[in-house]
């Protein structure tokens, strides 16, 4: 089913939460791929109705941004929805989503901007705000997103704590193309040449992955060997490669054995940027 309206929309999730039924939503801004399908997928395992959302929300694009251009099939991404779970697409429209006058972002404070909110300024506030309101809208049990976008993942933990939201987050694994480089809806942007290059994303994640497995404790060293496995591959240019603690994006001089560390990637192949990471367990 596919559903449009705000109203119609919250109409449907009071219906379903009366029935006793739970929810799960999986957020995304369409173009869908088998990343966004594994989490629908799961969503369809664990919950009695999945509700997948499908919004290019301007919000999170900065100036000079994608946001026109970013890719959009709204009958192919009803079809990948259904085949997969969901029993409702949520396809809201920008006027409905932000009318004239609208003037309400929710700000996440610090986690928000290091990293893709110090290349992106905005970005999270961008991404909360459209994700407090969906929220709202679709009232899920369970709210379903990838590792792929780790910052966004704390920005959305730090959301459901602080605003109370009674939802739970589940975050799943990155789905991967057979050459290691993670699916995303902007991969389409990528000329062969680039998407040839753009391999060389996963294999320094894998280096620096190793160079800690090996004894490697120096967040500097760490981070140089992703600036070398990068550069290796020619015309790359680094937004950042940087390893930083998983649980709040610190960036200590040394880790210690036990530490979660998150080893994180954007890049720009040509006009395409690219995001990436990696969690590693220190020995
Ligand atoms: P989008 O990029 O469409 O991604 C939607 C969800 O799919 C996100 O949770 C993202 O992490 C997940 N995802 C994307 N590629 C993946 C992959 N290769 N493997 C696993 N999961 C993957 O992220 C957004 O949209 C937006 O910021 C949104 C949260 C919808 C707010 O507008």
């Amino acid at each position: 089913m596919l559903v449009s309206t705000l109203s119609e929309m919250q109409q449907w999730s009071d219906e379903v939460r009366r029935s006793g039924k739970t929810i799960g939503v999986i957020p995304t801004m369409g173009y869908l791929h088998d990343g966004h399908r594994s989490l629908i997928e799961t969503a369809a395992r664990e919950c009695d109705l999945v509700v997948t959302t499908v919004f290019v929300n301007p919000l999170q694009f900065g100036a000079g941004e994608d946001f026109a251009r970013y890719p959009r099939d709204l009958e192919r991404d009803i079809q990948l929805a259904h085949r997969a779970g969901t029993h409702v697409v949520f396809a809201p429209s920008g006027d409905d989503m932000y009318p004239v006058g609208y003037a309400t972002t929710v700000d996440v404070g610090p986690i928000g901007e290091k990293f893709e909110g110090a290349f992106r300024p905005g970005h999270f506030r961008g991404v909360a705000t459209v994700v407090a309101k969906l929220f709202h809208l679709t009232k899920p049990h369970v709210a379903y997103f990838g590792q792929k976008d780790y910052q966004q993942t704390l920005v959305i933990a730090r959301l459901i704590a602080d605003l109370n939201f009674d939802i739970r987050l589940r975050v799943l694994p990155t789905v991967r193309e057979p050459d290691g480089l993670a699916m995303s809806s902007r991969n389409v942007y990528l000329q062969p040449d680039d998407r040839r290059k753009a391999s060389i994303i996963y294999r320094t994640l894998r280096a620096a992955e190793q160079s800690i497995l090996d004894g490697q404790r120096s967040r500097q060293r760490i981070n140089a060997v992703m600036y070398e496995t990068l550069a290796s591959a020619g015309d790359i240019r680094i937004d950042y490669a940087a390893a930083a603690r998983a649980e709040t994006l610190d960036e200590p001089e040394e880790f210690f054995s036990g530490d979660s560390v998150v080893l994180l990637v954007a890049v720009r192949i040509g006009s395409t940027r690219l995001i990436d990471n990696l969690l590693v367990r220190v020995p």
